[in-house]
Formats: C-alpha cells, structure tokens, sequence
C-alpha cells in the first residue's frame, strides 16, 4: 500500500526525560530519509493548540543526540484535557496540512493521544518517553537508562558520606507510582533496605530489619526509597520515625530530585530513542495508527495505545528477591 501521509508532526509531552533529543532526531532524520516533511511542534499538546510549530530538516537536529531535556520543550497541558483545546490543535494540524503526528511522552501524553484519535480519527504513534519505565507493551521506555546511572552515581557519593560517619541515610527517589529506578538502583548501588510501591513493607518491618542489619556488622546504612512508596510518601516523618525507634544510627534524608531527569543520555538511551524514532515513521507510512513503538526483548515493536496503560506497574519478584539476598 502506498502511503498518503507527506507531512508529520513531532512533540514531546509531559515530564521530560534524557533521550527525547535523540528520538526527535530519529524522526526528523527518518522523515528526510523518506521524502517527507517535518514538523516540530513546542511545548507538547499546549504548542498544538497554539499552532507553534517549526519546520524541521536533517541539519535543524544536528548536534542534539547528546544533549538531555528536549529542545523542542514539554509541557503538561490543561487545555489539551478539554475538548475545546483538542478541536483547537485538530484545525492546526489540518491548516498545516499535517498528516499524522507523533508524540513522545508518558501516559498522560498516550491518554490525551487515544482521546483526540477517538474523536477525529488522526493518525498518532507513541514513543515511550519518561524516565519512570512505567508504560506496558516496552521492556523499556527513553530516559530510564540514564535516570538510573544517575542515580546509582549520586548514592555512590552519599555512601562515602554515610560510611565516614556510620550514618543511616533514606535517599528517595523517584517514580510517581513505580518502583523500577528504586529497585533497580537500589541493587546497583548496595542499598539495605529498598522501599517500592508496588510492595508495602511497613514502618516497623523496616525498623526490624535494620537493626539486624546493625547487629550483623552494618556500620552505616542506605535505604532507597521509591517517591510512590505507602510509607516513603512522609520520608521526614519516616526518618523521625526512625530516629524515635533505631537509636543507634543518625538518620539523614537526601531526596534527589530533577537532577534525575537531566543530564547527557546514556549510549542505551540514545540507541533505544534512535530506533523507537525510526520505528515510529516505519509505522506511520506501513499504515499503523494509534500505536505506541516499544521494544520487547530487543525488538522494536508496535503495542495498541490502549495496551500500553492497562494494568498497574509491575515489578519482577526475582528483583526483589536479588535485592532480600544481596543485602544480606
Ligand atoms: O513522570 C516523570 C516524573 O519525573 C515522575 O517521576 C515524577 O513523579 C514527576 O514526573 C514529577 O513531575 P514534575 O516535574 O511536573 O514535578
């Protein structure tokens, strides 16, 4: 089948995440490579709406595959979420004679793209960008990579710290309701004790096991503690907490942060943002629609949109169970 679409649109949306420059980069690149034109679009479905839209060729991305952020901006727009602002960005796309689009973001950007694909039948594909890894129907989504070497290099530094003063530290990171940077940073930075939403250990579990921690030779501690986490949600109170229940250890809070969401994109990142990218036109111009590109046992893949939010984020046990034994 020959494709009718000449044009594509490109965004990103919601939180930003370390990878976005380099998908956008795949995408325009793949549209130059194919004859047809592109456009970025700022500030996400907010830039939709407005019409602020940029013209975009090979040369306009030269220069970003390393950059963190998004050159083209993001935004988390209200007017998008009335129908109003979504009849408002539809007459944009037409006006530019716009094809089809493609949106980088998390759920929320995949939630307002099925909405507006139901009620004008728009051509959309999703690539998974968020550094939460929070979306079904992909191993792994753009910025979670790098987000978790972060990590792992700022707990590094807070266990020199710890260690000097036989410190216990809970460290939060985050998440919003997924435990997969904490879990898997946790391992790879040596964590005691990793607090998940997704499991809730309870106050004084935590207490229990660190104080066999302690009895067992531990000098000092880290405990990773997941943003979402049912207990992790107070961290000052759970440190005060703590202090009332362990009183061996001085107990510090570090909570990272942005600094998760910065910073240049590991080489995964900017190979998973290249390939979802080229992906992501292959599918428009094979006919695909309301999809989103996601890579299943390294293999790029197209998943239906609604696929991709179904269900609630789930964590591998054997993590878990790696984490239980390694921490011994
Ligand atoms: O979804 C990415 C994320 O960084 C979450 O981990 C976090 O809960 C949220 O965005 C923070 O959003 P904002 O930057 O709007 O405060």
């Amino acid at each position: 089948m020959k494709s009718t679409i000449k044009k594509i649109a490109v965004l990103t949306s919601g939180g930003d995440a370390p990878g976005m420059n380099a998908a956008i980069r795949a995408v325009v690149r793949s549209c130059a490579y194919h004859n047809l034109e592109c456009i970025g679009v700022y500030r996400g479905y907010e830039g939709l709406i407005e019409g602020d839209f940029k013209e975009l060729d090979a040369r306009s991305v030269k220069n970003i595959i390393n950059r963190g952020g998004t050159f083209l901006k993001s935004a988390r727009s209200d007017g998008f979420r009335t129908k109003e602002g979504r009849a408002e960005a539809y007459k944009q796309l037409k006006n530019a004679n716009i094809d089809a689009l493609v949106t980088i973001g998390g759920d929320g950007t995949f939630k307002g793209a099925i909405v507006f694909n139901e009620e004008f039948d728009f051509p959309i594909v999703g690539l998974p960008g968020t550094i939460d890894n929070d979306i079904n129907g992909t191993d792994f989504t753009i910025g979670y990579d790098t987000a978790l070497n972060t990590v792992v290099e700022a707990i590094d530094k807070i266990r020199d710290t710890a260690n000097s003063h036989n410190r216990l530290f809970l460290v939060e990171v985050m998440g919003r309701d997924a435990g997969d940077i904490a879990i898997n940073a946790g391992i790879g930075a040596g964590a005691e004790e990793i607090l998940i939403p997704e499991q809730n250990m309870g106050r004084d579990r935590l207490v229990a096991s660190l104080k066999r921690s302690k009895l067992s030779g531990k000098s000092s501690s880290i405990v990773v503690v997941s943003e979402g986490d049912q207990i992790g949600k107070n961290i000052f109170g759970l440190a005060e907490y703590i202090r009332e229940n362990l009183e061996d250890y001085e107990c510090k809070v570090t909570v990272l942060g942005h600094i998760q969401r910065g910073g240049a994109p590991s080489c995964y990142d900017r190979v998973l943002a290249s390939r979802l990218g080229v992906g992501a036109v292959d599918a428009l111009l094979n006919g695909e629609r309301d999809v989103m590109i996601g890579i299943v046992h390294n293999k790029v893949v197209s998943v239906d949109f609604v696929e991709s939010l179904k269900g609630a984020n789930n964590i591998d046990e054997d993590l878990i169970r790696v984490a239980d034994i390694t921490s011994i």
